[in-house]
Order: structure tokens, then C-alpha cells, then sequence
């Protein structure tokens, strides 16, 4: 097995270039790099989670706009700003929860429209250069996420995560696995707890391959088993990570994760929850109203190619579900820790310059 590059890079220039993935539907048992190199080829590759994460969803829709954008590098600025419309439209219709997509979609369009004296295909350059500012941003978030979350996970011997929240769902290190990373660093005896993450199994399949990558000891258990983990004392902390936060901290992430939520309460374990800036959507007041994805049934009744229900059962598949504020011990940003999550802390954080 190959070692993995970025889980979204972009090749070449911006003329002819194009976004390159790591094929996250087809680990670990296969590692390919999959080529985007038309816009239809990159919001399928959203859809179908072969890109997946929030962070990592915004980057490679960034990158979606430039590949989108190419077909109109030669055309008059106006021409070229329609297409650019039409691809952000196409782009923001691929996955409705996690809200660095549009953060990154909007970002796209404002930089055109602060451009508007460019040609096209300078505008294009420009979005490439936007795209990759994005991209890198992103790395560093991860790094000071870790540097933050560290000092709240000192002295656990045994860590709970959910989903994957690592370097394939970022373009860096990742979030909650940010954190994680630091922590195993300081002491090799942590042992981290993977819910496998049912029904598409990103536990299973992406933080296992990923933590076992990095020598960091990870024991894979069943959804289920989490309250039980729990209840045995074996861990001290959950970190979870976040598609979108409300401006109240409530917090939207993969299906099960409310669940966490309610079982740390219920054992006086701290529950935190790692994202970046990007990850907050200001604009809402509540998890209410935080859009959540409903995916295929064949999901749960034809898990990775294989019947598992009976043929016509009704199935309902949430991909997403929300924590409430009131159960997050702390939310770790790149800007620091916000403890307790209030609306006032909220916003006093994301305004900080950072530490
Ligand atoms: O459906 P997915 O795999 O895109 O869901 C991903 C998650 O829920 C992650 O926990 C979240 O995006 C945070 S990633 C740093």
C-alpha cells in the first residue's frame, strides 16, 4: 500500500490543470488517486464521498471552480462570469450539510467579483491561486486545532473518535485526529477507540487505516459498543469532528455523534468537538436548522455490495445528526478553545486573531 499524498491537490497550471484525489470509497483495501478533470467529475466525487470530510469537501470545491472555470478561460469576462455562476450553482448542489462547501463556493465567487478588471483567463489564474490559499489555510488550521486541543486531552489513556476527521478528511493533519496525532505523539501509550460508523463505516475503514499509518494505537469497535467503552472506564474523552456549528455551538456531524454526545454526559466524560472557522455557520442561531443530508437506502440494505436487509424494507438514513451545545464540553478551533460554548464565546473566538 502506496502512502498517502494529500487527500485533494491540485496538478498543473491553471489552464490545463486539474484536482487529484485519493479514492476514499475504495480504502483500505485500494489506494487510488482519482483525476477531476472536468466540473461533472468533481461534484460526483463529493457525492459519492470519494472526497469526503467538510474540510476537505470546501478544498476540492474550490478546485472544482477553477476546473469548471477552464472551459471559459478564452471567452469575454462576461461569458466567463456566467459559467462561473453555473458552476457554483452545480457545485453547492453535490452535499447539503457540511457548510465549508459553501464557505469555500462563496469565497470563489467573491474573489471574481473583487476582480472584476481581469481578463478571463487572469481570473482564472487568480481563482487558482484563491483555491490554493484555501488549500493551505486549511493545513494550518489543523496544526494550531492540535496545538489547541492538546492540553484538553493530557493524561488520557484512552480516546473515543467518530467517523474520520484525519488527513484524509482535510488537507492537512485533520481535526478531532489532529488533536489525537498531538496527543499519541506526547504519550505512545494512548489508545485510541474508532466507532466503526455505520452504515458507511469511515471509522472503520479511513481512521483505523489512517492511525494504524501512523503507528498510533487504535482498537475498532461497533457503533453500539461505544456507551459500554464508556461505562468501563477505558475512556477519558471523546473528540469528535463537525460539518457545521451553529452560532449557539450546537453541532452537526456524522449520524451517531448525538448519541456520543448523551452517552459522554451520562458518564461525566468531556466531549469536545475540533473544527476550524470554516466549519461555523453564523448565519443560524440553532441546530434546527442546520440542513441535514438524507442519503440512498441501499446504504443500510446493500452495505459494500451485499444484501443485508430484507428486498422492500423501509429504511431511514440520516447522514447526519446534531449535538447540542449544552453537551459539548468545548469546542477546539484554530483560534483557540471555547469553553464553556456560549453564543458570546462563540463569537468572541472566531473574531480573535488567534493564538
Ligand atoms: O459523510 P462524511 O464522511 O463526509 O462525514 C464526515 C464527518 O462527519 C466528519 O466527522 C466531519 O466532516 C469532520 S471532518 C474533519
Amino acid at each position: 500500500m502506496t502512502n498517502p499524498r494529500s487527500a485533494v491537490a491540485w496538478t498543473g497550471g491553471a489552464a490545463t490543470g486539474h484536482l487529484q484525489l485519493i479514492d476514499q470509497t475504495l480504502l483500505p483495501v485500494e489506494y487510488r488517486e482519482h483525476s477531476c478533470t472536468t466540473v461533472e467529475i468533481v461534484w460526483e466525487a463529493i457525492k459519492l464521498l470519494r472526497v469526503r470530510g467538510a474540510p476537505a469537501i470546501g478544498v476540492a470545491a474550490a478546485y472544482g471552480v477553477v476546473v469548471g472555470c477552464q472551459t471559459a478561460q478564452q471567452m469575454p469576462r462576461e461569458q466567463f462570469d456566467e459559467r462561473l455562476r453555473i458552476v457554483l450553482d452545480y457545485l453547492a448542489g453535490s452535499r447539503p450539510t457540511a457548510v465549508n462547501l459553501f464557505w469555500a463556493l462563496d469565497r470563489m465567487g467573491r474573489t471574481a467579483k473583487a476582480c472584476a478588471r481581469l481578463t478571463s483567463a487572469e481570473m482564472l489564474e487568480r481563482l487558482l491561486v484563491e483555491a490554493k490559499d484555501i488549500e493551505r489555510e486549511d493545513r494550518e488550521m489543523c496544526s494550531a486545532i492540535g496545538r489547541h486541543g492538546l492540553p484538553l486531552v493530557r493524561g488520557c489513556s484512552g480516546i473515543l473518535t467518530h467517523c474520520n476527521t484525519g488527513g484524509l478528511a482535510t488537507a492537512g493533519d485533520g481535526t478531532a485526529l489532529a488533536v489525537i496525532f498531538a496527543a499519541a505523539l506526547e504519550n505512545p501509550g494512548l489508545q485510541v477507540y474508532a466507532d466503526e460508523t455505520r452504515p458507511l463505516l469511515q471509522g472503520a475503514r479511513l481512521t483505523a487505516w489512517e492511525l494504524m499509518q501512523r503507528h498510533v494505537a487504535v482498537t475498532l469497535i461497533c457503533d453500539s459498543m461505544a456507551g459500554w467503552v464508556m461505562k468501563e472506564d477505558r475512556v477519558q474523552a471523546v473528540i469528535v469532528g463537525a460539518d457545521r456549528i451553529a452560532a449557539n455551538g450546537d453541532s452537526a456531524n456524522k449520524i451517531g455523534t448525538y448519541s456520543l454526545s448523551m452517552l459522554a454526559r451520562a458518564h461525566d466524560i468531556p466531549f469536545y468537538v475540533a473544527a476550524p472557522s470554516s466549519t461555523f455557520d453564523l448565519t443560524i442561531q440553532s441546530g434546527s436548522q442546520i440542513p441535514i443530508e438524507e442519503r440512498a437506502s441501499t446504504e443500510i440494505t446493500h452495505a459494500f455490495g451485499r444484501q443485508t436487509a430484507p428486498a422492500g424494507c423501509h429504511t431511514y438514513n440520516p447522514a447526519f445528526d446534531v449535538a447540542p451545545a449544552t453537551h459539548i464540553t468545548a469546542l477546539i478551533t484554530e483560534r483557540g478553545v471555547i469553553q464553556p460554548v456560549t453564543m458570546s464565546n462563540i463569537r468572541a473566538t472566531l473574531q480573535s486573531p488567534g493564538k
